[in-house]
């Protein structure tokens, strides 16, 4: 019988890494997660997998580590020795990097020279995948954005990322390891963080629905992202690392909407209105330099990867506005 693959998720607690966990599993791989210590549980998005608070199976692993404790990253490689590792974990959030540049510098970006450095010493035939990400684009140099757009990053974390994805592309070419990025435009799911605008917006409107809350505080409305649906975008990361030659791919819909657009669209699936009436501008929720607009350009997935994306703007916003209602005890009818 053939052996499993085996893969090491880092970011596994999180949005991306939790939809990739159940991917691999479903695809039969024995999965490896690194978890940090946190003083409340952060396994959440993973607890469904054993139906409580996670408990090891034959095939699926917790290791704790931390992505700023070399060590820690050097014993669960050298312990588990995957075939694929994909590094999620990320002090993710593009507002709070403002407030934290230096811990989102070295967990961000630094933290991918810790596993390539640790997968070239102990394990280097092991295919990594870097989530490098559309704020790389920044202040776009070009529209569409695509893999060979300049990056011009505007925040900590935009930086941090440009220091990570030319991490991947130097061990790939300085010692042939198998590096991919992935630059994926904003995916959103019902499993998105809550302090993420989109899910800001449907667990505001869901808690309005059930009365709990008043008023959803937003920020800047006018700025337009590409939005696609996580799940999704963990099939095409899997993609990029079956392929027989490492590279650089674009994940994205192809589509922008002004974050307005996403509130109209989102009160309209929840039977509201008079929008309005429920969002407030609060400035606290700038940032002091903001990515105006980003949209990409994903043919070189389609034609190399044979990925493209189903759920379009409409119905990531359907999904998550019910999925939302759904936990305050609210059906929505379709
Ligand atoms: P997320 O939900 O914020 O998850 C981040 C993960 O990183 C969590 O599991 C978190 O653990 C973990 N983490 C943070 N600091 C850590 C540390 N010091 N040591 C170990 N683990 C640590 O992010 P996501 O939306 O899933 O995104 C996944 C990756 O893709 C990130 O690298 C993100 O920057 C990148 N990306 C995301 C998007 C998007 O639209 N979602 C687009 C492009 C790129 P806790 O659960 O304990 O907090
Ligand atoms: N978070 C947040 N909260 N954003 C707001 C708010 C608010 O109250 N009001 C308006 N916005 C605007 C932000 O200014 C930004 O222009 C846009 O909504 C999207 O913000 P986020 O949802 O926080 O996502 P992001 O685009 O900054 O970053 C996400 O996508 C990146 C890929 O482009 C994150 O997932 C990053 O980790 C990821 O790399």
């Amino acid at each position: 019988m053939a052996q499993k693959k085996k893969a090491l998720i880092t970011g596994i607690t999180g949005q991306d890494g939790s939809y990739m966990a159940d991917f691999l599993l479903a695809k039969g791989y024995e999965v490896h997660g690194l978890v940090r210590r946190s003083s409340s549980f952060n396994t959440g998005r993973i607890d469904h997998l054993y139906g409580g608070t996670v408990q090891e199976t034959k095939d699926f692993f917790m290791h704790y580590g931390d992505l700023t404790d070399t060590n820690s990253l050097i014993h669960i490689i050298d312990k588990c020795r995957p075939d694929e590792v994909y590094h999620f974990g990320a002090q993710s959030h593009v507002r709070i990097s403002f407030d934290i540049p230096e811990s989102t510098a070295q967990i961000t970006g630094v933290s991918t020279l810790k596993l390539l450095e640790a997968l070239r010493i102990v394990s280097p035939k092991t295919k990594f995948y870097q989530a490098s990400s559309s704020e790389m684009f920044g202040k776009a140099r070009e529209i569409p954005q695509k893999e060979t757009t300049p990056f011009y990053p505007r925040s900590p974390y935009g930086i941090a990322k440009v220091f990570a994805y030319w991490t991947a592309v130097n061990y790939r070419e300085a010692y042939g390891m198998f590096a991919c990025n992935g630059i994926l435009f904003n995916h959103e799911s019902p499993r998105r963080g809550e302090n993420f605008v989109t899910r800001k917006i449907t667990t505001g409107i869901a808690k309005i629905l059930a009365g709990k809350q008043k008023k959803i505080y937003l920020g800047n409305l006018d700025a337009k992202r590409d939005w696609g649906y996580a799940p999704e975008y963990m099939d095409a990361a899997w993609r990029m690392l079956q392929q027989p030659e490492p590279d650089d791919y674009v994940i994205a819909t192809g589509e922008t909407h002004t974050v307005r657009e996403f509130v109209e669209e989102a009160f309209r699936v929840a039977g509201i209105a008079d929008w309005k009436n429920y969002i407030e501008v609060d400035p606290r929720y700038y940032r002091p330099a903001e990515v105006d607009v980003l949209i990409g350009d994903a043919t070189k997935a389609k034609q190399k990867l044979g990925w493209e994306p189903k759920v379009k703007f409409k119905e990531l916003a359907e999904i998550m506005v019910k999925a939302d209602c759904k936990k305050q005890g609210i059906e929505l009818k379709s």
